[in-house]
């Protein structure tokens, strides 16, 4: 690894912005080796840093599952509504976190969000078809045919034929897993077999699952390794 600059190191270790680390170094707070730094564009590696005498933790990638809840956006950031970063704390401020592919403002569930490009590419990617596993429920419960026409595939409107899917009952709705992202798509195929979505929630994206137990609106950081197998 490259040394970095000190400004880059703190902000991507949860101590805020480029001013706050500045802040930071000129009440003596930081030092490099052991010895105090003067300045946030001095260079370093990371594990030779410490802010009040402990080595800071920095972290390039930062992945977080958020159980998404109804009424905030999948969006960075967004003039009148909550968006899913304002449920984080301030302490991930600095790492240019966005939301892995949307989920309307009433679907609740998996989210990822991340910094990580190449990943969110790879997940998002039309060719990689990465699996999506969501729980509908409907104004009525979908016959055994149109569960069928569900699976084999559905004219959703605008040219669009969906591709093969897995569909079950489950509970009081049904489990349905698309290989790929059309715009309200899961809303749309229970439209063409003229039924309608009255509860949507992701449980799934690729390996990833929504953790038990994680409640709507909660999130949980998780590790490199544990994303880098989706
Ligand atoms: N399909 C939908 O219709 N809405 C979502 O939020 C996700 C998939």
């Amino acid at each position: 690894m490259e040394k970095i600059r000190l400004d880059k190191i703190l902000s991507k270790s949860g101590f805020g912005s480029r001013t706050d680390s500045k802040k930071l170094i000129r009440a003596g707070r930081v030092a490099v080796n052991g010895k105090k730094a003067l300045s946030s564009s001095e260079k370093a590696y990371p594990e030779n840093v410490t802010v009040d005498g402990k080595k800071v933790e920095y972290k390039e990638f930062v992945y977080i599952i958020l159980n998404k809840p109804a009424g905030v956006i999948s969006a960075t950031e967004d003039r009148k509504k909550e968006t899913v970063l304002d449920l984080l704390p301030e302490c991930y401020n600095n790492y240019d976190l966005f939301p892995v592919g949307r989920l309307d403002i009433d679907t609740e569930g998996f989210l990822l969000i991340t910094n990580d490009g190449p990943l969110a590419h790879n997940l998002l990617s039309p060719n990689k078809h990465c699996p999506k596993t969501y729980y509908a429920e409907t104004i009525r419960k979908p016959d055994e045919t149109e569960m069928q026409k569900l699976r084999e595939g559905v004219y959703i409107g605008e040219g669009v034929t969906t591709t093969p899917a897995e569909a079950e009952y489950f509970k009081n709705g049904i489990l349905l897993t698309i290989y790929e992202g059309k715009f309200h798509q899961v809303k749309r195929m229970l439209e063409a077999v003229d039924n309608k979505v009255t509860y949507l929630k992701r449980l799934s994206m690729g390996n990833m699952k929504l953790p038990e137990g994680l409640e709507t609106g909660e999130y949980v950081e998780v590790d490199l390794s544990f994303v880098q197998n989706a």
